[in-house]
């Protein structure tokens, strides 16, 4: 069954505004797997999972067209309110039914998104989809987040840590997929010319605001403003002001070294 936990238009909202781009090492190693695997010309990407259009974005500069897919009509709605990118369409859909002929696509993805598929489903439809030599990247990032500032030492973490304890029951099974780096998924594509990459760690500088608008983004902690919305709002306010206090700033605009450790699992379809 799809999972249906992106649905609301103020979760959709946050995820506009705080969710970032895929990093350029990441897209960069992932259009270089395409060029060696497959070559130009570069007609269709389809992102799955699209959610407010991110990764899709990044994409339309080196295709033709750019689909992105999404469950969510929430999500597909913020993505469509960006203007700027006439290669670019979204679509109502699930990644398991893929309304596109056989053999038509030259690069999917999914950013973040994949353990949320049902994998036999999806791998079968991907395969179907993929053009000869077309090539499948998948790729998020896990539970590995690390917040520096200069001497708080690991103090950020610590709090960043208290606050993922809290959402832990909140958290769905098919977050582990992710936290696992889609181990299973990749093990269960059925084709020989595949690889996963464990660790691209990124470090990039965020304010305190989006790291704090970043957790609002994640599904426990929506799940958790579901079950308890007072508990969840006084969670993000102290969590904020904890860190205001370590780091003795004042200002949530303030930036802090924000390092993630991101996966990518790279396939190719036979000819
Ligand atoms: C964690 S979000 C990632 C969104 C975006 N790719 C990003 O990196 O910010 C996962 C997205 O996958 C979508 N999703 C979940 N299951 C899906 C499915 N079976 N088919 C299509 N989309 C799905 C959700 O609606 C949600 O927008």
């Amino acid at each position: 069954m799809t999972a249906r936990m992106f649905e609301e238009k103020q979760h959709a909202s946050l995820y506009q505004k705080y969710r970032f781009d895929p990093p350029d090492e990441l897209k960069d190693l992932i259009l270089q797997y395409l060029d060696k695997k497959k070559g130009k010309p570069h007609q269709l990407a389809v992102d799955l999972g699209c959610g407010t259009g991110q990764n899709c974005r990044s994409l339309t500069k080196y295709f033709e067209q750019v689909v992105g897919i999404d469950v969510s009509e929430s999500q597909i709605a913020e993505a469509r309110a960006v203007p700027g990118f006439p290669n670019l369409s979204y679509r109502v859909g699930t990644a398991e039914e893929l309304s596109f002929p056989d053999g038509s696509v030259d690069l999917l993805t999914a950013a973040n998104a994949a353990h949320w598929f049902d994998a036999e489903r999806f791998i079968k439809e991907a395969m179907r989809v993929l053009k000869p030599n077309g090539c499948l990247a998948l790729f998020g990032y896990g539970d590995y987040m690390k917040i520096h500032y200069e001497s708080c030492g690991d103090r950020l973490n610590d709090i960043y840590e208290e606050v993922m304890q809290i959402l832990l029951p909140y958290t769905s099974s098919k977050v582990n997929g992710a936290n696992s780096k889609l181990k299973d998924l990749f093990e269960a594509i059925p084709i020989p010319d595949k690889e996963r990459i464990e660790s691209i760690p990124i470090k990039q500088q965020l304010s305190i605001k989006t790291v704090i608008g970043f957790i609002q983004t994640f599904s426990m902690y929506q799940a958790y403003l579901r079950a308890d919305p007072s508990a969840a709002t006084a969670l993000l306010e102290r969590t904020t002001s904890r860190i205001l206090e370590e780091m003795k700033v004042s200002s949530t605009e303030t930036k802090v070294d924000f390092i993630l450790e991101y996966f990518c699992v790279l396939a190719c379809k036979p000819e």
